[in-house]
């Protein structure tokens, strides 16, 4: 029997390519609301409360009224935090309280599965799926990500990207250089702008999930994205010279870093880079979104070193809990998050690109129409800091590792670490030992 790990993985293949076969159109059409028919709170959870995030969110919220029902109170439970870092404890413990809330973010992938599904807390969203004609309408590797023992327990409303090297274009020309597409040109870049006083690279790691992530990139830039998808299933051994080399890569990297990044948020940091103070960030698309709401023109992007032609996924889903207060009410509103209008409303503002395979392309800027294109081409791997790639037990473990090595630097300590993850987490079989 397959584990639900290579499931996801063969899934992420099939997602690719399911993007570029699935037909266009075919939704079901609404069926208009009764004005009152939905009453009562509407309690939605998330940690979107950055410039573009809470745009994106109001967006849909303003969609509710006429959707859904104008009687029903929206109440926007946000915890800040970016990746769900505080949000996620906050969640855990209301959920295992028995006080869900009506619905919450989650993202597609283990985060979703191996925390909510497979313990019995979610509800199956099957009859929603078929009344929507969503079968049709999400790529299937989407729809077998989202589902559990063949029913869907989730609806995804967008894909992000989080493999991207952001960069003040004013920094570059100014000082005559080039944005690097490898680690080589990173590092020589990285010390042209350091004899310049201009911090090379600008992570706010505050929630140490901004590390890992940039620690994921470099494992998918040094490793290439078959090794890298390895990582997960067992195949690639963590112990490796392969994997030290990557992670010398990142200890480097470290050495490039602003001084106060462990007490800066993701978007704080991404000031230094909107001021010229820092010149790059490697970060998620939702930086994109970050820019945009700030006014901030000069940005440029390229895929983070080494990564071109890879796209590292995640998604941010909306299910029903068991016991949720007013399931109606939700209902609606996961039928709104799967809507064409939903995610054509969230989904330019978020800096994320639809889930669904019709969305009007127009509606997006040109950052996010080359990220469409880059969906439909790229060898698609999942994202570790953002709960595609591992069990969240697992995404933890990494974490206090990464907390450790950003201060330490040690990376044979840190390999041993990782590499004993991946035993706890039972993926991996031998003891580590290095
Ligand atoms: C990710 C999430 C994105 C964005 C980001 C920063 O985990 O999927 O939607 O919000 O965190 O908070």
């Amino acid at each position: 029997m397959l584990s639900r790990k290579s499931i996801w993985f063969m899934a992420m293949a099939v997602f690719a390519s399911a993007v570029m076969a699935v037909a266009c159109g075919g939704e079901k059409k609404e069926e208009g609301v009764t004005p009152g028919a939905l009453k009562g709170d509407l309690e939605i959870f998330s940690w979107w409360t950055t410039g573009g995030e809470a745009a994106g969110l109001q967006a849909m919220y303003d969609l509710y009224p006429k959707t859904c029902s104008p009687d029903v109170k929206i109440i926007n439970a946000t915890v800040a935090g970016g990746a769900g870092f505080n949000a996620r404890q906050v969640l855990t413990t209301r959920m295992l309280g028995g006080d869900p809330p009506g619905s919450f973010q989650v993202h597609m992938g283990h985060e979703l599965t191996d925390t909510w599904v497979t313990t019995g807390y979610m509800e199956p969203l099957d009859a929603l799926f078929a009344q929507e004609n969503w079968t049709n309408i999400f790529p299937k590797g989407v729809l077998d990500i989202v589902s559990y023992e063949g029913k869907p327990y989730s609806v995804p409303v967008n894909i992000h990207r989080a493999n991207v090297l952001w960069y003040n274009k004013k920094v570059f020309t100014d000082n005559n250089l080039k944005p690097p597409t490898t680690f080589a040109e990173f590092f020589t870049v990285a010390d042209a702008l350091k004899a310049k006083g201009i911090t090379p690279l600008a992570p706010g790691d505050n929630g140490i999930w901004a590390s890992t992530q940039v620690m994921e990139t470099v494992l998918i830039g040094s490793l290439g994205p078959d090794a890298y998808k390895g990582l997960w299933t067992g195949k690639t051994d963590w112990k490796s010279a392969e994997v030290t080399k990557a992670l010398e890569t990142f200890q480097r990297m470290l050495t490039y870093v602003n001084s106060d990044h462990s007490s800066l948020s993701w978007d704080q940091a991404n000031d230094l880079v909107i001021k010229g103070q820092a010149a790059m960030s490697i970060m998620g698309d939702w930086l994109h979104a970050d820019n945009v709401a700030k006014k901030f023109e000069n940005s440029g992007w390229m895929p983070s070193p080494g990564t071109a032609g890879v796209y590292d996924a995640l998604s941010d889903t909306f299910g029903l809990p068991k016991k949720a207060p007013n399931p109606e009410a939700v209902k609606c509103w996961l039928k709104l998050v799967g809507s064409k209008a939903g995610q054509e409303a969230f989904n330019p503002k978020k800096g994320s690109i639809c889930a669904r395979t019709d969305c009007d392309a127009s509606l997006f800027d040109t950052y996010l129409q080359s990220s469409m294109q880059d969906w439909k081409k790229d060898t698609i791997v999942p994202s570790l800091a953002h709960g595609a790639a591992a069990s969240q037990g697992w995404v933890e473990e990494i974490n206090d590792a990464t907390t450790a090595f950003v201060t330490d630097r040690n990376v044979s300590a840190f390999q041993g670490r990782l590499s004993q993850a991946c035993v706890n987490a039972k993926v991996c079989k031998t003891t580590a030992t290095r």
